[in-house]
């Protein structure tokens, strides 16, 4: 039998929220085909105010295959949104931001900021680079003094209606999306 499917999965039924290709396999085996292909960018979220964004922020990384999220701040966060991905994505805890700067300058990683306050230029027209952390801020302050010293640019999403900011895990979701539509699908290099 293929070693990568679960014996107890077959028998019982895999009712995983889980792609096709990976039906009926052990978590573990999930894991291993997933660090083959991740992608270079890391994302990175503050939480010291116990955001409740952090889970979607996981799931979305699950999806766009990040290569790793970081928590900065306290470590506890509400695993509900992320719907169980959590168990197949690499979540770091950095518990400052000092901690985290540090993370980022041993792993040669540029730190990109993604908040819509003065001086961020949008995110629709800026060149992403492939290898590099985006950190988002929390509900209600943003993105931190702190945060925003370490990034090299600080990006928006453009927006059109009346509310100033949409929330940090849908905020996530369009930055991983547009490092996606960069680096998998241009062909620029
Ligand atoms: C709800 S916002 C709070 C701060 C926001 N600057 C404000 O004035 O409302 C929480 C986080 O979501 C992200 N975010 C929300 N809207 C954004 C936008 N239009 N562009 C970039 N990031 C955004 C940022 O990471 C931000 O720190």
């Amino acid at each position: 039998m293929d070693p990568r499917l679960d014996p107890e999965l077959l028998k019982q039924g895999d009712t995983r929220n889980v792609v096709d290709r990976y039906r009926n396999w052990t978590m573990e085996a999930i894991v291993a085909d997933l660090d083959e292909r991740r992608h270079p960018f890391h994302v990175a979220i503050e939480n010291f105010e116990h955001d409740a964004n952090i889970g979607s922020v996981v799931r979305s990384a699950n999806a766009f295959l990040a290569a790793e999220v970081h928590i900065v701040g306290n470590r506890r966060w509400n695993r509900r949104g992320a719907m169980v991905t959590d168990r197949y994505q690499h979540v770091r805890h950095h518990p400052t931001v000092e901690d985290f700067g540090a993370w980022a300058a041993d792993a040669g990683l540029l730190v990109i900021g993604i908040d819509n306050i003065e001086g961020s230029v949008p995110i629709e027209t800026y060149d992403i680079p492939r290898a590099c952390v985006m950190i988002f801020g929390q509900e209600g302050p943003g993105l931190s003094p702190a945060a925003q010293d370490l990034c090299c640019e600080m990006l928006a999403i453009s927006q059109f209606g009346s509310t100033r900011s949409i929330n940090a895990g849908a905020a996530a979701a369009v930055a991983m999306h547009a490092w996606v539509r960069r680096h998998v699908f241009e062909q620029r290099p």
